[in-house]
């Protein structure tokens, strides 16, 4: 099969957003205990932080981590994670039936996300909670003293503010599973009379208002029309969630799943602008698709789980390859609406669905999907740039016309590097990509990266790396023109200098 591609760089979609490489670290399962914090294992630091996970963060390059939640922040009392751990109430979880022991909190997260070089992008307690306890919270992490609550970190031992920049207001509140759900209208009012107050306390940071949870909730998208209502003039984003699986074992329509993604974004686009219209505002509203990846391999295995224990296994997918081909289209969607996606969380970082697994007492390991997501984030840098492609497509359960051929284009200018991220969705032919570069003159072929298997439920266990990049020799320049070779089922990245 042969596809043909234009690559022309004043073709621009706009300056990726590095914040979309973003991930999350909820207090669920082994992310937290067991995952990132294990005091007495081998490599852990001082604060009882895992070393060897967070090599593996850094390398992700990830530069910015939702936290506490998630589900669980719904019924969270961030008081109970702060002061001296001793002094700290174990408490019932309720969101995943767990035992909280808040022996990490606010300020010990900070110097974790701190020494893997991220962003701390916090979410507040709209569920249980609402206007006092998130105004305090903020006082705390972000005021430089001489009030109650800046005063009280410092005394915590935390003498600087925190300066989190990016505060979520609530999370899935349109959920009826979220305690505290609420409907769209009492969360509107709620989360704009919480915003109004934080901003006045601190007027530097940014909000996100809390989307639908997935397009499948009968509320969407009144959801966001109702709410955004209230939130628009305070906020400066709205949340996107999304989990994909492949239930029925149909590997064709799976791999189409990204266009659901697409057209998630292009909905909630349209929704922002029509009560930006309705409003006569000015303000444009971005994007924080602040929940995203594949989901659905655990969900079994979760309902045998005992309910009241610390750190239960839960929500421990073992990625395959056809996942991470899903994620290197969902990784190409946000790029390509990086006009107005500005903040994306791969949902999570470690052990919960996460690209890094790790073993409570022992190694560490990559799943499937870290290494899309890894090249991704290093390498997806720069300016986003509209391809103009022809593509043979199919049709699937789901999906008419999906083009075989996925595709998004970065231009880093500093680094005068073009880099393409492509898919293969075909399960058994390669594609042949004719590509003309045309702006691109003189630039060649500096690394082509392929993640391929013939067998798309391989995975990766700590023992076997069965997925795995490699490097290929197959592309090639004929002409001043770039021909891909992209074998069947494979993510591809191509360097061009
Ligand atoms: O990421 C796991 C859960 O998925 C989060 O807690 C919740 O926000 C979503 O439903």
């Amino acid at each position: 099969k042969t596809a043909k591609m234009i690559i022309d760089k004043s073709f621009k979609i706009s300056e990726i957003d590095s914040r979309i490489y973003g991930s999350f670290i909820e207090h669920l399962g082994r992310a937290v205990y067991g995952g990132i914090y294990e005091p007495g294992h081998p490599s852990a630091d001082n604060n009882g932080f895992r070393q060897d996970v967070m090599e593996l963060v850094k390398q992700l390059q990830v530069p910015i981590v939702r936290y506490p939640g998630g589900n669980m922040v719904s019924a969270y009392n961030w008081e109970d994670g702060v002061g001296p751990k001793e002094k700290r109430p174990k408490k019932l979880e309720l969101a995943w039936n767990s035992i909280e022991t808040n022996e990490v909190g606010t300020n010990e997260f900070f110097e974790w996300a701190k020494q893997v070089n991220s962003e701390v992008m916090m979410a507040v307690n709209l569920g249980t909670r609402g206007i006092d306890a998130a105004r305090n919270l903020l006082e705390y992490c972000n005021l430089p003293g001489g009030t109650y609550w800046s005063d009280l970190r410092k005394q915590h031992g935390y003498k600087d503010p925190h300066n989190i920049k990016v505060w979520c207001l609530g999370n899935e509140m349109d959920g009826p599973w979220q305690i505290g759900h609420k409907t769209a209208y009492e969360y509107g009012r709620l989360a704009a009379e919480t915003a109004k107050a934080m901003k006045i306390v601190d007027p530097r940071i940014e909000l996100v208002s809390c989307g639908s949870s997935n397009t499948a909730m009968p509320t969407f998208p009144e959801w966001e029309a109702t709410s955004l209502d209230q939130t628009y003039d305070y906020v400066d984003y709205v949340s996107l969630h999304t989990y994909y699986g492949n239930r029925d074992n149909d590997t064709t329509n799976f791999l189409a799943k990204s266009l659901d993604m697409d057209d998630f974004i292009k909905t909630v686009i349209a929704t922002c602008d029509y009560i930006k219209a309705k409003k006569r505002s000015k303000k444009k509203l971005h994007l924080s698709f602040d929940e995203w990846n594949v989901w659905f391999h655990s969900n079994n295995q979760d309902k045998q789980i005992e309910p009241w224990s610390v750190a239960p296994p839960l929500l421990e997918d073992v990625y395959n390859f056809e996942d991470a081909l899903l994620v290197g289209s969902l990784l190409n969607s946000l790029i390509n609406h990086s006009d107005r996606v500005k903040i994306a969380c791969l949902a999570q970082l470690v052990n919960v669905i996460a690209p890094i697994m790790t073993e409570t007492g022992g190694a560490s390991w990559k799943q499937t999907i870290f290494y899309p997501y890894y090249y991704t984030s290093v390498y997806g840098r720069g300016t986003a740039i509209q391809a103009i492609v022809d593509s043979p497509k199919y049709d699937s359960k789901d999906f008419t016309d999906v083009p075989y051929l996925d595709q998004s284009i970065v231009y880093n200018e500093e680094k005068e590097e073009l880099v393409i991220f492509a898919v293969n969705r075909s399960l058994d032919n390669p594609l042949h990509v004719d590509v003309d570069i045309r702006s691109f003159e003189g630039y060649s072929i500096e690394e082509h990266i392929v993640l391929a298997n013939d067998d798309p439920k391989a995975i990766n266990t700590l023992q076997h790396e069965a997925v795995k990049p490699v490097a290929s020799k197959e592309s090639y320049m004929e002409n001043g023109k770039l021909v891909l070779v992209l074998p069947k089922m494979s993510w591809n990245v191509i360097r061009l200098r």
